[in-house]
């Protein structure tokens, strides 16, 4: 169909298939996407997550049904099914209600992306990815060259790329108003009360860590600023016991050597008081040498400068005084129905959904020989723009996360990480 005002192929807005219905699901990729349909750029929506209680917590969610009403999803189970009913197979299910190249967005646990980004592209379909993408280089390579081969886009979800702070810093450092980045030092500390969620279950020793979960974010942050390249990795961890028995690292303590020498220290944990005033604690601190001049950046990212204290006690952890973090993810109000999603928590996934947009209206109507070379040209434009997270041009995030596993597991020992023909991670002897 041709639109007689520009000529050009008429807008199809697409399908999207989100598998995995927890937290990340709730907080901001629903309701990110419920918005998305409401600008035209999405259609239906399909979520799928293996036991239906949880699909049945996130339709009855009370800030999601008060933001959309009239909104809704196909939940797979339905979610007219028995309370206790647990589908195995319910992601894979979603996946192939969808028509070739449309959204799937993943959204499991860590040690399941690899496994379930696959299962997406062998089914024809754009994908974004929550962070981290995988936890190996070579997963994903294997993941871009398999999406390349079949002219398919994939995106990771690195939301602090698109805070406005991140993108003023990467345009100050790029301009040379702040020096050479050499000293830093980020902590994001998740809230203690995660150790009595589904986290118990998943977030184990031999699978993840706090660095593994949101020290990427930071890490990911300071090449995304600088365009500097990790080159080693230290990571110690801290071990607890969750409720259920399972044997986590609660806590973690990073170094990460860029390939110009600066040194940048990661805390991370699953320990911010039940009572504090924020959903977290995080920061960054990091220090440049100027040509004559010391050059300093400064971001708390959890009191941003906003204090609300409620009628109850609606904060996060159960607080009622609450710092207010206004640019994440928040329902504000505004002239339509309900509540606008706004802060850089949605505008990420719009990039990533607004890119696959993109990429699908252009090529409509074309032959598929000359649509896929075309899909390859955007998808390599995006690669080189450097602003959405892609397999392309987020490797080092792969490879920073190979290296601090392999570090935590072995009691941080440092790894080193090799770039040029084959990239990959080497852990120091002890006698280095
Ligand atoms: N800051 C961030 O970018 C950020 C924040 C939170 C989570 N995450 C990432 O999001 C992912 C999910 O985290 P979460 O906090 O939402 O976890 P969660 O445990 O709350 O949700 C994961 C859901 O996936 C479901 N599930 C597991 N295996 C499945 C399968 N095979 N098929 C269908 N459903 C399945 C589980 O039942 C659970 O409901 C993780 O990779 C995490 O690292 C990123």
């Amino acid at each position: 169909m041709i639109d007689s005002k520009t000529n050009s192929p008429t807008n199809q807005p697409l399908d999207v298939a989100i598998i995995g219905g927890g937290m990340i699901t709730t907080d901001q990729l629903l309701p990110a996407i419920y918005q998305l349909q409401r600008t035209g750029i999405v259609n239906q929506i399909t979520v799928a997550n293996r036991h239906v209680s949880t699909l049945k917590e996130l339709a009855n969610n009370s800030d999601i049904c008060s933001a959309f009403p009239g909104q809704s999803f196909n939940a797979i189970p339905a979610l007219d099914a028995p309370d206790d009913t647990f589908d195995p197979d319910a992601a894979i299910k979603a996946l192939d209600t969808l028509k070739p190249r449309q959204a799937a967005i993943l959204a499991l646990p860590d040690q399941i992306h690899f496994p379930m980004v696959t299962e997406a592209i062998k089914r024809d379909q754009h994908v974004l990815c929550v962070k981290p993408l995988v936890r190996t280089f070579a997963e994903g390579q294997k993941i871009n060259e398999l999406a390349k081969s079949r002219g398919l886009f994939v995106g990771i979800e690195y939301h602090k790329r698109y805070d406005r702070r991140a993108l003023l810093a990467r345009k100050e450092y790029e301009t040379n108003s702040l020096g050479e980045f050499k000293l830093g030092e980020a902590r994001l500390i998740e809230p203690y009360y995660f150790r009595n969620t589904n986290f118990g279950n998943w977030f184990v020793c031999e699978e993840t860590d706090p660095f593994t979960y949101v020290g990427c974010h930071y890490v990911d942050q300071v090449y995304f600023i600088t365009g500097l390249k990790p080159s080693a990795v230290s990571l110690t961890g801290v071990k607890g016991t969750f409720p259920g028995g399972n044997e986590g690292y609660f806590w973690s303590n990073g170094r990460v050597i860029f390939e110009n020498g600066a040194a940048l220290s990661v805390s991370n944990g699953l320990g911010y008081p039940n009572a504090g005033p924020g959903a977290n604690q995080q920061g960054i601190t990091m220090y440049f040498d100027g040509p004559d001049q010391g050059c300093v950046l400064e971001h708390d990212d959890q009191n941003r400068g906003a204090s609300y204290s409620f009628t109850t006690n609606k904060g996060p952890g159960g607080s009622v005084y609450n710092h207010i973090n206004p640019d994440f993810f928040k329902y504000i109000a505004w002239d339509g129905k309900g509540f606008l999603p706004t802060g850089y928590g949605f505008d990420s996934v719009a990039a990533n959904i607004n890119a696959i947009h993109r990429i699908e209206n252009q090529i409509r109507g074309m032959e598929e020989g000359p649509a896929k070379a075309r899909r390859l040209e955007l998808i390599q434009h995006i690669d080189q723009q450097g602003f959405i997270a892609t397999p392309s041009n987020s490797y080092i995030n792969e490879l920073v996360i190979e290296a601090a596993r392999l570090s935590i597991l072995n009691d941080g020992t440092f790894v080193d990480i090799h770039y040029g023909d084959n990239p990959r991670v080497e852990m120091r002897t002890r006698l280095q």
